[in-house]
């Protein structure tokens, strides 16, 4: 079984989301999860959620208290309604909203407490690639998860690939999960993210290592996304 996630960001609206399940027909034992825009994620879950069909959220506040936070949405919020996953550490979130590693890991834990599944996702810039400096770069990202138990899901997304229809080839993609496995002594998830799209996907799930991927841009044609449900 593999995970096969989908990132709405910030499209779509009621109509359309509608419209989407209901056009989303995927024969399949993998596990999908959507990434929804959070004003959507409460009739989303009561509407659609089913044993191996999951809305997930794509961030939430570092703090799980509640508070004097205004405009945040708590896990214990996203526990309330129902939701089981949560989108975290997503190179948008990173670099709008001026997420750091350690307040990536602070979610995470936030999530835990309410037993929201986490997705972690991290990634290095080109400018990273090409001094050669990846594999480094994503052992900063996950080191905080170290000493954690967890079986962690991570989204390896190079933000080169998020959106340009750029896909690193399968020595990076696999040199990259086998790195982030490594570094842990339990079983870790890794889900490739960044121009996936129906023609690829088979490629990429077949690949050492790989447990899922994470799409965005193609993951709002529900037929397109089905396909790569079903790949
Ligand atoms: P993309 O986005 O599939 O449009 O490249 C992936 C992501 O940002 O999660």
């Amino acid at each position: 079984m593999k995970i096969i996630a989908a990132n709405f960001k910030m499209n779509g609206d009621r109509e359309f989301i509608d419209n989407w399940f209901q056009n989303f027909n995927a024969d399949t034992e993998n596990l999908v999860i959507v990434g929804l825009p959070p004003i959507y994620l409460e009739s989303s879950v009561q509407n659609f959620n089913k044993s191996n069909i999951k809305i997930a959220g794509q961030n939430v506040s570092k703090f799980n208290n509640p508070g004097a936070y205004t405009g945040q949405m708590s896990s214990a919020m996203l526990n309330d309604v129902g939701v089981e996953f949560c989108i975290v550490g997503h190179s948008e979130a990173r670099e709008h909203l001026c997420e750091d590693n350690e307040s990536v890991y602070e979610k995470y834990n936030c999530l835990k407490s309410f037993s929201i599944t986490p997705i972690v996702c991290i990634g290095e810039s080109l400018e990273v690639r090409e001094a050669n400096n990846h594999l480094h770069f994503i052992s900063d990202q996950i080191e905080k998860f170290s000493t954690n138990e967890d079986k962690i899901i991570f989204a390896y997304e190079p933000i080169w690939a998020i959106g340009s229809g750029l896909v690193p080839t399968q020595e990076e993609i696999e040199e990259m999960s086998s790195h982030i496995k490594s570094y842990f002594s339990q079983q870790v998830t890794v889900l490739y993210g960044g121009s996936v799209n129906s023609k690829n996907s088979s490629e990429i799930l077949n690949m050492n290592n790989i447990d899922g991927v994470l799409v965005g841009g193609a993951s709002l044609n529900a037929e397109e996304f089905a396909n790569i449900a079903q790949s």
